[in-house]
């Protein structure tokens, strides 16, 4: 009999500060950026994001959706053994997110280790559980896409900054002889390295390079479109499966009009896709699971039925993942 992995529990945090468009644009007008709620909502579909204070962490948005994903699994942080974290925005250079995660979770023992695939870490990570899972090497996985976007924007970049967000969503993975994941397909191409990134690096002491996301964002805009049709098409082939099995489309949270190009493609009713791109903004890897979990708390995502995750971004990477919620 095929040992599958299901999602067990989801769960989510964003930070208390919740900025509309109209008070971001109040606050890049102080430093003489201008932008506005119309331009924002018009050219992206995002109308709010959430900022973690200076002195929260990423390990510290990935406790809380930790803790209501084991909640929702009615699991204890202790009976996981296997934790990843997705995320471009760890505490430290090392050690890994991960490991910080574990240890406020007090669950010592576990394997534990970042993933880092910008804002398709999350379909990385899952998969990678999924593998993991499904080879016997782990029972129970902790699967968390957390991220302080904020840190890395450059707020004179009316370009950028105003896409992002941060937050956290995390899924309980478990070993079933029912499904529970059914395909995924992953890819990269590195020589698309420059069009999303935050170049800057520790070296000597010192942080050498740009620290600031830089992003052109019509050649990710143009990318991200082909790949999320190719990515689900050779999913559902692995699977087995057609457009048609498709319940809920979930894709990464970045901008409206690639998430209904992508529907359009896969001919899916706007209806059957799950957004939160108009409350969070871009969480990076941690888009895919905070939608995911809003829409199982709002009782759309139900069980048994099909769900379609897609990540895309800096690296260049992307992915899919179909599976049987
Ligand atoms: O998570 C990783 C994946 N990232 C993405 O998926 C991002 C993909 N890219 C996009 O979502 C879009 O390309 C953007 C939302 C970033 C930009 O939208 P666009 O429709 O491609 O706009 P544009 O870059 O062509 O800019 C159009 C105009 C420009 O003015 P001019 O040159 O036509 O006078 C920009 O300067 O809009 C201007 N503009 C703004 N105006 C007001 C750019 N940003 C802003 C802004 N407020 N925030």
């Amino acid at each position: 009999m095929r040992r599958y992995s299901r999602i067990a529990g989801t769960g989510s945090y964003l930070p208390p500060r919740r900025l509309t468009n109209a008070d971001l644009a109040a606050e890049l007008a102080t430093k003489g950026v201008e932008t506005s709620d119309e331009w924002i909502v018009e050219r992206t579909g995002i109308r709010a994001r959430h900022f973690a204070a200076p002195d929260v962490g990423s390990s510290d948005l990935a406790l809380k959706a930790s803790q209501r994903a084991l909640e929702a699994a009615g699991l204890e942080a202790s009976q996981i053994d296997l934790i990843i974290v997705a995320t471009s925005t760890p505490d430290m250079v090392f050690p890994s997110t991960a490991c910080i995660l574990q240890h406020k979770l007090g669950n010592a023992g576990a394997a534990a280790f970042d993933v880092q695939a910008v804002c398709s870490g999350f379909v990385y990570a899952l998969t990678v559980a999924d593998a993991m899972i499904q080879s016997g090497a782990a029972q129970r996985a902790l699967v968390v896409g957390a991220e302080v976007f904020s840190r890395l924007l450059d707020f004179t970049d009316r370009t950028t900054c105003v896409l992002f967000g941060d937050g956290a969503g995390a899924v309980v993975l478990e070993a079933s002889d029912e499904p529970g994941i059914l395909a995924s397909d992953l890819h990269a191409d590195g020589k698309h390295v420059g069009i999303l990134c935050v170049p800057g690096h520790v070296s000597g002491g010192q942080v050498l390079g740009d620290p600031l996301l830089k992003m052109d964002g019509q050649a990710v805009f143009k990318l991200a479109v082909g790949v999320l049709e190719d990515a689900a098409r050779a999913t559902l082939a692995k699977a087995g499966k057609t457009d048609a099995d498709i319940d809920w489309l979930i894709p990464h949270q970045a901008n409206i009009r690639i998430m209904q190009s992508t529907a359009r493609k896969l001919k899916l009713p706007l209806d059957k896709v799950v957004v939160t791109v108009d409350q969070h903004g871009n969480t990076s890897a941690a888009s895919i699971p905070l939608a995911l979990d809003s829409a199982v708390r709002a009782g759309q995502v139900k069980r048994g039925q099909h769900l379609m995750l897609e990540g895309v971004g800096g690296g260049f990477t992307w992915g899919a993942v179909f599976l049987r919620y």
